[in-house]
Order: C-alpha cells, then structure tokens, then sequence
C-alpha cells in the first residue's frame, strides 16, 4: 500500500483524536482502517475512560468482511490488557486485520504490549516512521498524546494554571476586586477549560476573597454535563454559605501542592486546572508544577493592585525561564496566551512516581468529595 495512503489515515486519525476528552484515565486515541487498495473502510476515536475504544469503535462501525486483510492506523499502540473494556490487540487480530501502523508507543505499564502481542500472532506491526510516514504528519499524532504520556511517566496530573490579569499584569484592583477583569467571550472559554479537567484546586484566600462556585457552564449559566471536583487548599475553613459547597468540593487543610496532585493522581485526576490567586499561583510555579499557563490579558489597565504573580525570586532577566508561547487566541476584546514552560523543565518537578496510583486504598475523585 502507498505511504501516502497510511500518511493521510494517520491525520485523519489525529484529528479524529482530538475530538475525544483531555480529562480521564486515558489518551486521546484515533484510528481510520483502510482495505488492501488503501480505501478507507472505518474509522473510530476514544469518547473517554469506560467507552469503547478507537480500535473498538472503528471495529464496530466496519463491514466485518472489509476488516479481513485490512491494515489499522493508530494514533497510539493498541492496548493489551482487560480493563472496562477489552483489549484492543484480540479486538484487531479477531476482526482478521493483518496490518497495524500506530504512531506512539504506549508508555503504560499495565497496557503496553500490544504491538508485541499482535506480532507474535503473525500481523505485521510497525511504527508510522518505519512505515515511511513523514515527521510533519507524525509529530501532531505525538503532541496529542504528548500530555498524557507526560502525566503517565510522572504519575501525577497534567497542571494547567490559569490566570485573569489586566494588561499591567494585576489579577485584582487595590480594593481585591477581581470580578469581572475579562469579559464574556474569555468567561465562557474558562468555562470550556473547567469542563475539561478532572479537578480544580484553589487556595482558600480565593473562595475567602471571592466566593466564587468554580462550576462549569454554558455560556446562558446552565451546568455542563461534567463537573470537575473543586479542591480547596490551606489551612483557613471553608466558610459554611460558600458558593462552592452547592458543588462537588473537597477541602484539603495543607499547603503541600504536591501533594495535593498527588493525592488527586491517585483518585483518578489525570488533567488538574489550577485557579487560586496569585499565592498558589506563585506557589505551584516555584515548585516547577504548572505544566501549562493560560494567561486571560484583558486591555483595562490598573496601576495598582495584585500581581497576578508574586515574587519568584528572579533577580534579573537573565535568570528568567522563557516560557514556550503554544497557542495565543481572541476572545472578545481580550487575549488568552497559552505558554509552557521551557522544554525539559517538568525533569526538576517532584517525582511522584513512588506513590501507588493503583492502590485499592486510594479514593476516587467521587469518594474524595465531600
Ligand atoms: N485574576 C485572577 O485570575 C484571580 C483568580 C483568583 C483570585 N484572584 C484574586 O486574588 C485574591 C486572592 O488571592 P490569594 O493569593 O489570597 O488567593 P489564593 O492563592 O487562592 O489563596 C491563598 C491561600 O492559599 C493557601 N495555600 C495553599 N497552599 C499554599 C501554598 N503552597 N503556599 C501558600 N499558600 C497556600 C493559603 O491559605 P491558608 O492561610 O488558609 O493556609 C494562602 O493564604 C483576591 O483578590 C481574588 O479576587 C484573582
């Protein structure tokens, strides 16, 4: 079959895989299945944790009697083991597919090994690179699952902060007035980031200051179908008319950022939204936590007021890490910029990795809540 055909399979497959939820245990996955002539007979992506997956949900959606000698292109590795669903290796070599191209190695201990398992069983099983696919076509199916490898290597969850500041940088007015600094069209996609993430933690001089419900809605105020957990951390109480307790909600009575996260890896939290005030904010980057900024820039000037971050002990440019700027969008009259931190810098963040994400002691995010 032409490298083309398996090159154009495996953008679809991206993009099909994008579709699918960052939150959850697991990857954004995509799959296109193509017959011996390179005709694309199926195609299929992961809807999230306890769906079918994109193997599966090609599978389901194909002829059977097209599958027979047909070559599956994959984003990631098909898995290898039982979870909520069957493994994706049996799914392909019953369905009669000779062929498996994927673009990622699964980097999961319980679920790699399917490439393995299929070539042993005589189909043949290559990377998209030793199938002649381009870097330029490769590398986008790489990103997509880039966060997530990143949060399996580390075993604690992807920490995306997000920040609202005036154009002078202040995330509130001398008075601590910070609502509203941006305007509805910045509003509505935070609300579309929350709805994306497993939990959001902020400190309790926010829910002090602001008391805001930390809930994910629609643009018209109605309730999005997920809810993230809200985590409230530090020592203060949580006052008993707090917005935030019509919600699922959590108070953790600790300063310990880390292990916080890591407490939320093990319930279950892969994609974490940071939204204190400047002190976590500035807490969580000193310790080299935050894996992602999205700084909201509304163009209202204030002089005065707090920092959206506080001091982080930089005392002069050179000493500053340049952050990487990855996507910068419109949003009304404000700009949301979203940055990551220079390359290789989550190798100085804590290693988590000792404690046990599978530990049937751990609590769900659900049993986590209060
Ligand atoms: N523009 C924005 O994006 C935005 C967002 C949120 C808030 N705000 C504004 O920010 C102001 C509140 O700021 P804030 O800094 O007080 O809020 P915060 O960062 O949400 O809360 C700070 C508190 O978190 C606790 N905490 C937990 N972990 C900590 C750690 N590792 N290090 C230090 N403290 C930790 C401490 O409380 P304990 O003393 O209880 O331990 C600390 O006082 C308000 O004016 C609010 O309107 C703006």
């Amino acid at each position: 079959m032409a490298d083309d055909a398996i090159s154009r399979a495996l953008t679809r497959a991206t993009a099909l895989a994008a579709r699918g939820p960052q939150r959850g245990g697991n990857p954004r996955v995509g799959c296109v299945i193509l017959a011996p002539g390179g005709r694309a007979v199926a195609e299929g992506w992961h809807r999230g944790a306890g769906t079918a997956h994109a193997e599966a949900d090609a599978i389901a959606r194909a002829d059977p009697a097209d599958l027979v000698g047909a070559t599956a292109v994959v984003t990631l590795e098909p898995c290898h083991h039982d979870g909520r669903t069957p493994p994706c290796s049996r799914a392909l070599h019953a369905a009669g597919i000779s062929r498996v191209v994927y673009a990622v190695a699964d980097p999961h201990p319980l679920a790699a090994g399917g490439a393995q398992w299929l070539a042993a069983r005589g189909v043949e099983v290559t990377t998209a690179r030793e199938a002649g696919v381009g870097e330029d076509v490769v590398r986008p199916a790489e990103q997509l699952v880039a966060d997530w490898t990143t949060t399996v290597r580390r075993r604690r969850p992807w920490l995306v902060a997000k920040t609202a500041a005036s154009l002078d940088g202040r995330a509130a007015a001398a008075d601590g007035t910070s609502k509203w600094i941006t305007g509805a069209a910045a509003r509505a996609h935070a609300h579309t980031v929350r709805a994306d993430v497993d939990a959001i933690v902020v400190g309790t001089g926010t829910v002090l200051a602001d008391d805001p419900a930390l809930s994910a809605r629609h643009p018209d105020g109605a309730l999005r179908e997920h809810q993230p957990l809200t985590v409230v951390v530090g020592h203060r109480p949580v006052p008993e008319r707090a917005a935030i307790r019509a919600g699922t909600w959590r108070h953790l009575a600790t300063r310990d950022l880390a292990g916080v996260l890591s407490r939320l890896w093990d319930a279950g939290a892969r994609r974490v939204l940071l939204e204190g005030g400047p002190t976590l904010l500035g807490a969580a980057l000193r310790a080299g936590l935050v894996d992602e900024l999205h700084a909201y820039l509304a163009p209202v000037l204030l002089g005065a007021g707090r920092p959206a971050v506080p001091d982080l002990g930089i005392a002069t440019l050179s000493a500053a890490p340049r952050w990487r700027t990855t996507e910068t969008h419109h949003l009304g009259e404000d700009i949301l910029v979203i940055a990551r931190p220079p390359e290789g810098e989550d190798q100085c963040s804590p290693d988590l990795s000792r404690r046990s994400a599978l530990s049937p002691a751990a609590p769900t995010l659900t049993e986590l809540a209060c």
